[in-house]
């Protein structure tokens, strides 16, 4: 459906899904081919393990698929009933055509809109504010969210800094319209400041790499990071995101189910939690069981929340993300 429909009508969430790789690799795996430890590794990060794909049959396809497909199937739905599908990835296998496309054909949704979002680690929320506001407008009907990084494509496993915070992952969540405005992204925020770019990137060539940048040990075409700079930048982020969700919407942290947050680094996690005052059971955490898994990350926590009876029917929760662009998102959902 791409036009009609009658303003306003609210969002429902009605499946999730998620996928990661069987190969699990630990930090003792790590600490085989570089100079690094588990615990110099769960110290700073959090991070126990990560899933990795295999070389031969696991790709940001696969599992972009197989979540997908898992969300469908716990929504009762076929492919067929999406009539648009949004991939947010940075680890796309292709960018023509888009992964979305043939993810959309692996479910047999054509002829639903098919594409392929980039914004890093926000991906997820990103897509799910589009999709939000797609059908809120009356535009679409059902749309299929997905994000997903295989980081471990893009990580230099010759260089320490960088490899050992990322992981494989995607998250899916199906929208549909639904009567009751109340529903769905009660508040939203997308934002971006390019000038921060250089602090989380994936130079192709030499001429990708700003003049007077560091020396780096990081091969071209895989990813560089200036840890602390996005460091600073995600702990500043969570707590001001969160702030402004809460003083938007009138609610306080009491009010809020669960705050599903983009796992970075457990101590930024930490640091927010501390300064904003939220208790434990509502800041879900499994960064140390698959790392950093970028647009992966936010999608994958929703799953394995919901599974788990977290959260239902008439809860709010709020998603947050931050990363490469630099980007940052929020929502505020009432379930
Ligand atoms: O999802 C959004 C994208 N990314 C992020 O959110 C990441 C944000 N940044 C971080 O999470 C942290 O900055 C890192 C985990 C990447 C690094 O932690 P850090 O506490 O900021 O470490 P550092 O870069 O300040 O390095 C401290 C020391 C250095 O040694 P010296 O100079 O003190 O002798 C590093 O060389 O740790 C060394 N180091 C390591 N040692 C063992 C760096 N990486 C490793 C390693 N194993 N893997």
């Amino acid at each position: 459906m791409t036009s009609g429909g009658s303003l306003p009508c609210g969002v429902r969430l009605v499946g999730t899904g998620s996928a990661v790789p069987g190969r699990v690799l630990t930090n003792d795996d790590l600490s085989k081919i570089l100079d690094t430890s588990d615990e110099w590794i769960r110290q700073r990060t959090g991070i126990r393990e990560r899933r990795i794909c295999s070389e031969s049959d696991e790709s940001v396809f696969s599992l972009q698929r197989d979540a997908l497909q898992r969300a469908l199937d716990d929504a009762g739905m076929k492919g067929s009933d999406l009539d648009l599908i949004i991939c947010a990835s940075v680890t796309s296998e292709m960018t023509c055509p888009s992964n979305a496309c043939r993810v959309a054909a692996a479910v047999d949704a054509a002829p639903a809109g098919a594409f392929d979002m980039v914004a890093a680690c926000s991906g997820f929320v990103y897509a799910l504010n589009v999709a939000d506001s797609l059908v809120r407008c009356g535009r679409h009907r059902a749309i299929g969210v997905v994000g997903c990084d295989a980081m471990s494509k893009v990580v230099d496993f010759e260089e320490r800094t960088v490899s050992v915070l990322f992981g494989d992952a995607a998250g899916a969540a199906i929208v549909v319209r639904d009567d009751d405005p109340s529903k769905g992204s009660v508040y939203q925020t997308l934002n971006a400041d390019g000038s921060g770019w250089h602090s989380l990137y994936l130079p192709r060539r030499e001429t990708d790499i700003p003049a007077g940048s560091p020396e780096s040990d990081i091969r071209l075409g895989y990813l560089r990071m200036d840890g602390r700079d996005v460091y600073r930048f995600a702990v500043s982020k969570f707590k001001e995101v969160i702030e402004d969700a809460m003083a938007s919407t009138s609610l306080t942290p009491d009010d809020i189910a669960q705050f599903i947050c983009h796992q970075s680094n457990i101590r930024i996690i930490e640091s927010a939690k501390e300064k904003l005052g939220l208790p434990d059971d509502k800041v879900y955490i499994n960064i140390d069981r698959y790392g950093n898994t970028s647009g992966g990350s936010v999608g994958l926590c929703l799953d394995e929340i919901r599974r788990a009876g977290r959260i239902s029917d008439g809860d709010t929760i709020v998603f947050v993300a931050f990363g490469g662009g630099l980007t940052w998102a929020s929502s505020v959902w009432n379930l």
